[in-house]
């Protein structure tokens, strides 16, 4: 874990325009920069950076986030790699942290020195990958099963594939130390419990799993001929997380971008064939459903995402987790497919006899768009010729409706569902709520840009001005209808640090935690907010907003009095109260 002070340091530091700069040319428009957005197609610009800010935000798209979340979006990188990058950028150096007590980090717990940091492990990955590089070269077995399967010496040396040979203790010839824990926590050797270590791989052709930065963290490694399992991968470890991987995206990078597309498919094996017969743009997930992070992570390398999975029931189970997945993530202007390939076929067996003409004309007039593939499969769970399957049809689209934020493409599905159920657009839309509060299933805050409250409207002010929050009375929380916590939250962190004068610092203090939607997004909604804006009529509006809430509360007290008026529980002290609550209220109201 990184301390939150060095992070509020960092982001004093940096200037997220420079930092976007890095990637994205900006103009001056305004006070701020604007671009063509680099996470959607378009023509003109509506990307957009504030430099008081220090916050991004696409009026398009949506995407917002810091300096850190731009760099984590833009490259790709987790968190803790982002925060490295910029430090770098501007000379500072991250401090270690002392490992913590739930052991979430046990590469730092051995204390001292950089012994079993995430340095060492990569430098480990690194050396084992050499040495089963090495080795293949030295095994006519191994070479004649990738020959065989159809791969090049060049195939082979571009993904880095190697060879772990039979025998229990072969690391040991790479490293002198094959005693040292590094290589348990990197998962190459396996510690039994009674003291013993081996290799974990032994005799398996190895495929190496880079991370965004080209390093090595893990590896795949399949029997040469039958044997269970079949592949064997590295354990999760702090360098592996497999549900965030994508295999062969370092080497399909510049073919994607060539495309403007990227394939996901299962199999090492087939990201491998795919890119010897000319199709470089293929990555996998490494035998793990699609996750919400993949698809994240896909939708920033293309515009174009096809998922291609076999025609079996597996495949189509597959094929329906990944589109669930994806759901959240959707935007408009990008586009997500599905293609199913003939039964008993995989991505690699095919290529192998259509060659790429054929794979890509398979692409072409096969893949199914998303949405059709969310219809379809909604109607093949329910029988569209009765009535109750048509309900029953209803019922099931509307929690994954629900998830769906992209407005155009949101609304293109419910013409089609609607006509799919016998009923008329506007029924749909009154049925599921649509206009009012998206409330069955969807996520808490989806609705939440449709209002604008006055907790809202405070929450923009303070991130607009941080300082404003030391105005605000916390007592008067009580009063306000929704949103409350966030907005007590902020009002705390900023009593605490009153020092905090910009949104972006705001924002990352509340990363992970459950008011980050709501902040990033109100952050989102200040950015139209001009700097040339009138401080004084903004600070006058504030107070009127404050005073709202004031006279909210004295009206809900004096009902409360009243209340206890009539039953005749009123205190001798509860009378002044309400006689001195009633005569203010008889003042007009200065506002
Ligand atoms: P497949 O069984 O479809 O293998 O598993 P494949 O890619 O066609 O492999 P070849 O062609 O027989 O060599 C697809 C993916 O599922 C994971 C691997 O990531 C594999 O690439 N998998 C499969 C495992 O992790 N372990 C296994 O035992 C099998
Ligand atoms: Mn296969």
């Amino acid at each position: 874990m990184i301390p939150p002070s060095f992070i509020q340091d960092l982001l004093n530091r940096v200037d997220i325009v420079d930092v976007v700069q890095r990637y994205v040319p900006l103009k001056k428009a305004g006070a701020n920069y604007a671009a063509c957005c680099p996470f959607h197609t378009e023509k003109t610009p509506s990307f957009t950076v504030s430099p008081s800010k220090q916050f991004y935000h696409c009026f398009g798209c949506g995407a917002h986030g810091t300096a850190i979340g731009f760099v984590m979006e833009y490259a790709g990188m987790g968190f803790v790699e982002a925060v490295k990058e910029l430090a770098a950028g501007v000379g500072m150096t991250v401090p270690a942290m002392p490992a913590d007590a739930s052991g979430q980090t046990p590469w730092k717990a051995s204390g001292g020195g950089d012994e079993g940091g995430s340095e060492a492990l990569l430098a480990a990955m690194q050396r084992a990958t050499q040495y089963y590089r090495n080795e293949l070269k030295g095994s006519e077995a191994a070479i004649g099963y990738l020959k065989n399967r159809g791969l090049s010496g060049e195939i082979a040396a571009r993904f880095g594939i190697g060879y772990a040979p039979p025998g229990w203790q072969n690391l040991a010839q790479a490293f002198p130390d094959y005693a040292s824990k590094v290589l348990e926590r990197c998962g190459l050797v396996v510690h039994t419990e009674e003291g013993k270590r081996y290799d974990r791989f032994r005799d398996r052709i190895m495929f190496p799993i880079q991370n965004q930065r080209g390093m090595v963290i893990a590896f795949g490694g399949r029997v040469l001929g039958q044997g269970e399992p079949k592949y064997l991968n590295s354990p999760e470890t702090p360098l592996f997380e497999k549900g965030r991987e994508l295999y062969g995206l370092g080497q399909a990078r510049q073919a994607i971008r060539e495309a403007g597309r990227v394939l996901v498919v299962e199999g090492y094996m087939d990201v491998v064939a795919l890119a010897q017969y000319g199709v470089g743009y293929g990555v996998a997930t490494l035998g793990t459903a699609t996750t919400p992070l993949h698809v994240q992570k896909l939708l920033r390398q293309s515009d174009d995402v096809v998922f291609c999975f076999d025609g079996d029931e597996a495949g189509r189970r597959a094929a329906w987790r990944a589109l669930e997945n994806s759901l959240e993530w959707l935007v408009d202007g990008k586009h997500i497919s599905f293609l199913f390939l003939p039964q008993g076929e995989d991505p690699d067996s095919y290529v192998r006899q259509a060659g790429k003409a054929g794979l890509e004309a398979l692409l072409k007039t096969e893949a199914i768009s998303l949405s059709g593939f969310l219809l379809r499969g909604l109607s093949a769970r329910a029988d569209t010729r009765t009535r109750e399957g048509r309900a029953r049809l209803l019922q099931l689209a509307r929690p994954l409706l629900g998830r769906i934020k992209a407005p155009a493409l949101h609304l293109m599905i419910r013409k089609q569902l609607a006509e799919l159920a016998g009923i008329s657009q506007a029924e749909l839309e009154e049925l599921f709520q649509i206009k009012r509060t998206r409330r069955a299933g969807a996520p808490p805050h989806a609705d939440r840009k449709l209002r604008s409250t006055l907790s809202r409207r405070l929450l923009q002010w303070i991130l607009f001005q941080p300082p404003f929050a030391q105005r605000v009375d916390t007592g008067l929380l009580d009063a306000l209808d929704s949103d409350t916590e966030t907005l007590a939250a902020v009002l705390e962190f900023l009593r605490s640090h009153p020092q905090i004068s910009y949104v972006a610092a705001l924002v990352e203090h509340f990363r992970d935690s459950p008011h980050e939607p709501l902040l990033r997004q109100v952050a989102g909604e200040i950015m139209e907010w001009g700097e040339d804006l009138d401080l004084e009529a903004e600070a006058a509006a504030f107070e009127a907003a404050l005073e709202q809430l004031r006279d909210k509360r004295r009206k809900k007290r004096v009902d409360e009095l009243l209340h206890q008026a009539r039953s005749g529980s009123l205190s001798e002290q509860g009378k002044l109260e309400l006689q001195q609550l009633l005569q203010r209220d008889g003042i007009p109201a200065q506002k």
